[in-house]
């Protein structure tokens, strides 16, 4: 178990159509030790999501995990997945928009519009296929670490820079509505 280094913004590996995982490697536990790390890496940060590329490795291999937290009581606990090969397959509801940052732009958030409810599937660590349909913030992280693997960060996906913001001033900004709550 170790914490990699992230890679960030401007290095090529994240603009990367990452490479399918085959199915004899799932199922030889080929990549255990990189999925511990990935999982080691994305808790470290305090991330919610990691794709494999975020760690340099040019591979479709995601993991997703975020803890009930009471200072965003908008997100819903997601439980600890890894998937390799992630594909959305369907969309449905509106594009919802909500503020994401990325561990790989960090210090930064954006707005941007996601669908929000989606469907993928994807292949286990234990070499099972899944077909999962997901909504709201679960269904957010599944799109934007599924982008990762295709190439594609969250700031491609605004509509502009107007609502995106340093963390420093998205802190302060959150602050004042918390205490100006009754
Ligand atoms: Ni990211």
């Amino acid at each position: 178990m170790a914490v990699l280094e992230l890679t960030k913004i401007g290095n090529p590996v994240l603009r990367k159509k990452c490479q399918e995982v085959k199915e004899q490697d799932i199922s030889s536990g080929k990549y255990k030790k990189l999925i511990a790390d990935m999982i080691d890496t994305m808790r470290d940060a305090k991330g919610v999501g990691l794709a494999a590329n975020q760690v340099g490795v040019d591979l479709k291999l995601i993991v997703l995990e975020c803890a009930a937290n009471p200072r965003y009581p908008g997100a819903e606990a997601v439980p600890l997945a890894v998937y390799f090969n992630p594909r959305i397959t369907g969309r449905s509801g509106q594009g919802e928009r909500a503020w994401e940052g990325c561990l790989s732009i960090p210090g930064y958030r954006g707005v941007v519009a996601r669908s929000r409810e989606i469907t993928f599937e994807a292949v286990t660590p234990e070499g099972r296929k899944v077909r999962e349909t997901v909504k709201g913030f679960h269904a957010r992280i599944i799109q934007h670490e599924v982008d990762h693997v295709e190439g594609c960060v969250y700031m491609d996906r605004m509509e502009g820079v107007k609502e995106w913001m340093h963390l420093d001033e998205f802190n302060r900004d959150m602050e004042t509505k918390i205490k100006d709550k009754p």
